[in-house]
Formats: structure tokens, C-alpha cells, sequence
């Protein structure tokens, strides 16, 4: 390990840390200097595409085949040598464990090798992070604490008042499915491949978002519901299929809209309230569904209905990726948060987002 002189040396120069992401079915692997991005290499496993869902097993035997190529395409694409990193960050959790277990040891054996520190990492912290990634070349204005983000993917649906980089409180949460999952189980309804979030998103430009209406989840405070959506529009499709076989087809990007829009109001109303109840009107999102056009237009709305300044990340720093491990690496580092080589995964949140 470092000693103490030659960590106060690295506060001097530019850092460089390797960030990986191997938490759910995606590899990831960034270069961060300092706060800028130089490579953020991502491999998606199409092998679950056939199974209609992520299949754990085969998730992590991908990670091990992935992780090698993906680093050294991101050290490449970085123009830098592995000596030259200070620190390895790498998501502990939450997710699947063998997928973490997979990233976890790469992270460990490489920073035992190379003799630098290793730096866990929570996923969803990171999500939330990445807005203070930036891109070579192009420098973007970042959240001022406190600020809400809504936090939405595949496996969570949360609004995090966000008081400084590791002080966050969850003030609302999903009681059953996360907003991706209701993107993904409609589009699994209608017979799209998964994940069927993007595809529902594409049709759904093309549609009519008022053609079909779907009950809003009466949920109280600032917590969201998103099972009876899918229950209602699968016993919508079921009594319309009895009588129009070709019902799907027919409305498919109508269907597709109405339900973006369902999602998309429920998740805003909470939002709204959020901000109101909190007075904070700093606004991000975050997660694989804040790649949803539906969602990143109605929050840019709210610059104009509620005076929000708001935040969208870049496309790339949506869906699961490993720049923003590195960047929430680089402020552990810079914190000197270190973690030991006993460090194991961990399945469910349970670091810095705490509940109220
Ligand atoms: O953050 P993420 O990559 O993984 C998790 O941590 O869960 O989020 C994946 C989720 C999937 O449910 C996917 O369908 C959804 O994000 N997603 C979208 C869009 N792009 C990804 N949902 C709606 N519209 C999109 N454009
Ligand atoms: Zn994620």
C-alpha cells in the first residue's frame, strides 16, 4: 500500500483510476483522470436477449469472459499503461452477487498487483454520481447540493435528496417493481424483446401517448408502485386480443406511448412533490431509464412550470457503465477511503443511501 508521503504526492499531480462495473449484464471498464473520462468500454451480453431476462448463471460466466478484453481496451483507448493508475474502483453492490464476485476479485488481484489502492464502490451512489463525469473537451455545469435525483433502473425506483457526494436519504421509493422493470414486463406483454425499455421508447415517438389510459398507483408520500400497471395492461391486452388477434400490431406505438406516458406521469407527480415538500428545485435523474425520451423531456419541462434547473446525463453515463464508478472512485480517493482485500460483495443496498 501506499505510504502517507507518497499519497499527499498523488493529491499533487493528476489522478488516474480505473473504474469496473460488473454488477448486473453489463462489463464495463473507464480511465478517469482527475474528473475527465477517457475511456468508458462497455460490453453488453446479448445472451439473455433469447431468455427474456438476465440470467444470473449466465451473467457472471460472460463477466469472466468480458472482463480481460474490456480493461485492456480501456487502458488502450486511455493511451495510458496500468503502472500509471493510482487506484482501482469497483462496484461491491448492490446486485448480482455472481456478477460482483467476478469484478470484485479482477479488482483486488489487479490492485495487489500493482500495488495501488482499491476503492469500493455502491452502484447506486454511482448512478447518481456520474453527473460530475465529464468528457474530454466538453466540460458540462454539475448539480449544486443539496439536489433530488430520481434514480430509476432496472432494479430501483428512488427520489435521493443528495446533500453532498456521500450524504444521500432515500425520501421515496418503489414498493414492488422499479420503472424499468415496468418498461421491460410491458414490453415483454406486448411480445418485444427484452430489455424492452429502449424499444418502447422508440415506438412510443411514433405514438399516440392518449390513445389508451391506464390507472396512476395511489401510493402515499413519496414512495411509487408499478405492479398494478402491469397487472392492468396485461388484462387490458388479454380482454382486447379476444376480440382482435392483430390488436398488438395494430397499436403497438399507441400502446407503447400510453404506457411511457403512465410511467413517466407517475414518476414526475412524486417528483414534483419532492421538490415542492423540500423546497429544493436542483433536479437530476439518473439510472437506465433517464435515457427515456418521454422522461428527459418532461423533467426539462419543469425548468419552465416549477423554475427547476435540471440535469440530465449524457447517454452513455445512463445504463450501467463504469465511468461512473470511476468518478465516485475519484472522491473516495480523494477522501483516502480505501477498502482491504477482505471486502466481499454485497446483494442489496446497504451503504451511503440511507432510508429516513
Ligand atoms: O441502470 P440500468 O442499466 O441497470 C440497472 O441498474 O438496473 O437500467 C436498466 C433498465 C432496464 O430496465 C431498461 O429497460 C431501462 O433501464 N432502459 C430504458 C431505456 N433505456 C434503458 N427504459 C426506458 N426507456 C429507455 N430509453
Ligand atoms: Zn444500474
Amino acid at each position: 500500500m501506499q505510504d502517507c508521503i507518497s499519497f499527499v504526492q498523488n493529491l499533487q499531480m493528476s489522478t488516474y483510476i480505473l473504474g469496473i462495473e460488473s454488477s448486473c449484464d453489463d462489463t464495463s471498464a473507464a480511465i478517469i483522470k482527475d474528473d475527465t473520462i477517457l475511456a468508458n468500454v462497455i460490453a453488453n451480453q446479448e445472451i439473455h436477449h433469447k431468455y427474456g431476462g438476465v440470467v444470473p448463471e449466465l451473467a457472471s460466466r460472460s463477466h469472466q469472459q468480458n472482463i480481460i478484453p474490456v480493461i485492456h481496451s480501456a487502458l488502450q483507448e486511455a493511451k495510458i499503461n496500468k503502472k500509471q493508475l493510482d487506484a482501482i474502483a469497483f462496484t461491491r453492490g448492490p446486485g448480482l452477487l455472481g456478477s460482483l464476485l467476478v469484478g470484485t476479485s479482477f479488482a483486488k488481484a489487479f490492485a495487489l498487483g500493482l500495488d495501488i489502492p482499491l476503492i469500493e464502490i455502491d452502484h447506486l451512489d454511482a448512478h447518481i454520481l456520474a453527473h460530475f463525469a465529464q468528457k474530454p473537451g466538453n466540460r458540462i455545469t454539475t448539480p449544486k447540493f443539496p439536489f433530488l435525483c430520481l434514480t430509476v433502473s432496472g432494479g430501483h425506483s428512488q427520489i435521493v435528496r443528495v446533500n453532498d457526494y456521500f450524504d444521500m436519504k432515500i425520501l421515496g421509493q418503489t414498493i414492488d417493481d422499479a420503472a424499468g422493470e415496468a418498461f421491460d414486463k410491458a414490453a415483454k406483454i406486448m411480445g418485444l424483446p427484452y430489455p424492452g425499455g429502449p424499444i418502447i421508447d422508440q415506438l412510443a415517438v411514433q405514438g399516440d401517448p392518449h390513445k389508451f389510459s391506464f390507472p396512476f398507483p395511489r401510493i402515499p408520500q413519496l414512495n411509487y408502485s408499478f405492479s398494478g400497471l402491469k397487472t392492468s395492461f396485461l388484462y387490458f391486452l388479454r380482454d382486447e386480443l379476444k376480440k382482435d388477434d392483430d390488436f398488438i400490431e395494430k397499436n403497438k406505438v399507441d400502446l407503447a406511448a400510453s404506457v411511457q406516458y403512465t410511467i413517466v406521469e407517475t414518476l414526475m407527480k412524486k417528483l414534483v412533490l419532492a421538490s415542492k415538500e423540500t423546497g429544493i428545485k436542483e433536479i437530476a435523474i439518473a439510472g437506465g431509464v433517464s435515457a427515456n425520451s418521454g422522461l428527459r423531456n418532461a423533467i426539462k419541462d419543469g425548468e419552465e412550470k416549477y423554475g427547476w434547473k435540471t440535469y440530465v446525463p449524457a447517454f452513455e453515463f445512463t445504463t450501467d457503465n463504469a465511468a461512473m464508478i470511476a468518478i465516485t472512485g475519484l472522491f473516495k480517493f480523494q477522501k483516502g477511503e480505501f477498502t482491504d482485500q477482505k471486502a466481499a460483495p454485497y446483494a442489496r443496498s446497504k451503504f451511503s443511501i440511507k432510508n429516513k
